[in-house]
């Protein structure tokens, strides 16, 4: 079977549509076909100013909506990026491999940074990281949404590099992205993507929101002055946004939400989607909490996770350090 391989950040309380819609819901739908490795990358999580308890209870958090939406351990090798210290190990050689000036042109960062206080080295070199995040499985492709494509890039030159300089060692992934649902928009700001740490709280639908709580979301998005439901990225951002959510979550295409919103207005298109909402996210809160209440059954799932990863990971480990000519231990 083809390899996949793909992280998530645990660094909110919850995941959001554009989490599950523009990534998990592939890593979900890639387990039945491939050799999936998904990993919570903790260590991405500190390379901004972070609270340590609260990290660890977004780890377990990010571990039970991923098992809740879909994840299977049995087949999938699900795990904690800190507990397989191959991604480090292979992150620093993949450092020493990256230009100065290459880092610094990695839009995230750009973005990142201009928001921080302090800027720390690690946020710079966040991207190299995720490179041998990826390498260290030697997967063909990673299911990720359309802002990581740059990461991606990145990842492939550092490959080719490794393969031009010491010998062919790393197949070259390809980002896996769909193209319906690359990027999903912030309800408020129908023109920015809907992100963790930059959208406002209304602008981002998330997971474990009381139905409550999103149906009003969902009724205050931002839409415009026309009165007309129709599908136009350009002139009608918001309302294109509400669609693509309703129609990626219904399976039901664009076109046909079109004509059937045919001469109903955007009240009605909200509140609907506000109930198609709830039924997807209510049976997941609750499969999320009982994952909660046995912290250390989800323990031992990540640590089984992690050991099977280890046996990938230190494989390609050992064949790196032997071809950048360290002395066998
Ligand atoms: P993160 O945690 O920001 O996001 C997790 C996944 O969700 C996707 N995503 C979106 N897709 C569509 N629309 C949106 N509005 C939206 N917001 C987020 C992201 O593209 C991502 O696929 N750097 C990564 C984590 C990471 C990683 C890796 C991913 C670390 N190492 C190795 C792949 C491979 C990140 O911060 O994702």
């Amino acid at each position: 079977k083809p390899r996949v391989l793909s992280g998530i950040q645990p660094t909110a309380d919850s995941f959001h549509l554009g989490n599950y819609l523009g990534a998990v819901r592939q890593w979900v739908a890639l387990q039945e076909t491939h050799d999936a490795f998904y990993f919570i990358a903790d260590m991405h999580a500190i390379t901004v100013e972070h609270d340590p308890k609260l990290l660890r209870k977004r780890t377990r958090v990010s571990a039970a909506q991923l098992l809740a939406l879909g994840l299977d351990p049995a087949r999938t090798t699900l795990f904690v990026q800190s507990q397989v210290p191959e991604h480090a190990e292979l992150g620093w050689v993949m450092q020493c491999l990256t230009g100065f000036g290459e880092a610094g042109r990695m839009t995230q960062f750009k973005d990142k940074s201009a928001k921080q206080g302090t800027v720390s080295v690690g946020l710079f070199t966040y991207p190299i990281l995720q490179a041998a995040d990826i390498l260290v499985y030697r997967p063909e492709f990673v299911p990720v949404g359309e802002d990581q494509r740059q990461h991606l890039e990145l990842t492939r030159d550092l490959a080719q590099r490794f393969n031009t300089r010491f010998g062919k060692t790393f197949p070259l992934p390809e980002p896996y992205i769909l193209k319906d649902t690359a990027k999903i928009f912030d309800l408020q700001e129908p023109q920015a993507k809907m992100s963790k740490s930059a959208s406002s709280p209304g602008g981002i639908v998330e997971l474990l929101d009381d139905p409550k709580v999103s149906a009003k979301k969902i009724r205050s998005a931002v839409t415009d002055a026309e009165r007309e439901i129709r599908y136009d990225v350009e002139n009608k951002p918001g309302i294109s946004n509400l669609l693509g959510i309703y129609s990626a979550l219904t399976g039901r295409p664009v076109d046909a939400l079109v004509a059937d919103y045919d001469g109903k207005g955007y009240g009605d298109l909200k509140k609907d989607l506000a109930e198609v909402v709830a039924e997807f996210t209510g049976p997941v809160r609750d499969q999320v909490k009982s994952y909660l209440d046995d912290p250390a059954e989800l323990d031992k799932t990540l640590a089984a996770g992690a050991q099977r990863a280890r046996e990938v990971a230190a494989g390609t480990l050992a064949r790196v350090y032997d071809r950048v000519g360290f002395l066998k231990g």
